[in-house]
């Protein structure tokens, strides 16, 4: 996958089983964190938009880690959208949908994975055009129960469930036939970032490798 091309959505979900969703609050864990994801063979990296280091984040590992495959995270505006895409980011994710969010993501060149956790915002998605989305708060909204639900009127919908999903129970959301990836932040914990344990972080990259889609 080079970089010289924009990704779609799908190509996002069918990388690996999980997306790591990662919180930085240090520039300094930025680079050496993606290494350590990257090195555990997880490359589709989803940093959010949820601390004032972010956009410098996006932009050390843009420049230091080829190898990592960016996106944004937490991408609420398209002011979001557009700043991710000049820091390097090559697909966002959204904890909701609107139109204006979805334009910009257009406009910006990037993949988008938009948050949905009814049916309306469903269809509202797919108004834009959209049909690969995220389900958030996957556990709090319904878990793998809501999933099958939806997989009747929305067949031709898939998801990513983020939110409370763990390496314990991501299989049951992987085994249904509309999930193409989960994502979830228990790859990048927060005390391995303070302890700089990055050897840690590698582990849990390829411990998901024992999920199979
Ligand atoms: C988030 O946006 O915080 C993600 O959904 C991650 O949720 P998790 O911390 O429950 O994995």
């Amino acid at each position: 996958m080079s970089s010289s091309h924009a990704l779609t959505a799908l190509q996002v979900m069918q990388d690996a089983p999980v997306i790591p969703v990662i919180v930085l609050n240090d520039v300094a864990h930025a680079v050496p964190m993606a290494r350590a994801l990257v090195a555990g063979g997880v490359r589709m990296l989803e940093v959010t938009l949820r601390t004032p280091q972010a956009l410098a984040c996006l932009e050390a590992i843009s420049r230091d880690v080829p190898e990592a495959v960016l996106g944004a995270g937490t991408v609420r505006t398209p002011g979001d959208a557009l700043a991710a895409a000049r820091a390097g980011a090559r697909f966002a994710v959204s904890p909701g949908y609107t139109h204006a969010v979805g334009r910009a993501c257009r406009d910006a060149g990037l993949a988008l994975l938009p948050g949905v956790a009814t049916g309306s915002e469903i269809m509202m998605a797919q108004e834009d055009g959209l049909t690969e989305l995220k389900f958030f708060p996957a556990m709090q909204a319904g878990g793998p129960a809501m999933l099958k639900a939806w997989s009747g009127p929305f067949f031709d919908v898939r998801f990513c469930p983020t939110g409370g999903v763990t390496l314990a129970n991501a299989a049951d959301f992987l085994a249904l036939p509309n999930v193409v990836c989960v994502g979830g932040s228990w790859l990048v914990p927060f005390d391995a970032l303070v302890q700089g344990d990055w050897a840690r972080i590698t582990q849990l990259a390829r411990d998901t490798k024992t999920l199979v889609k």
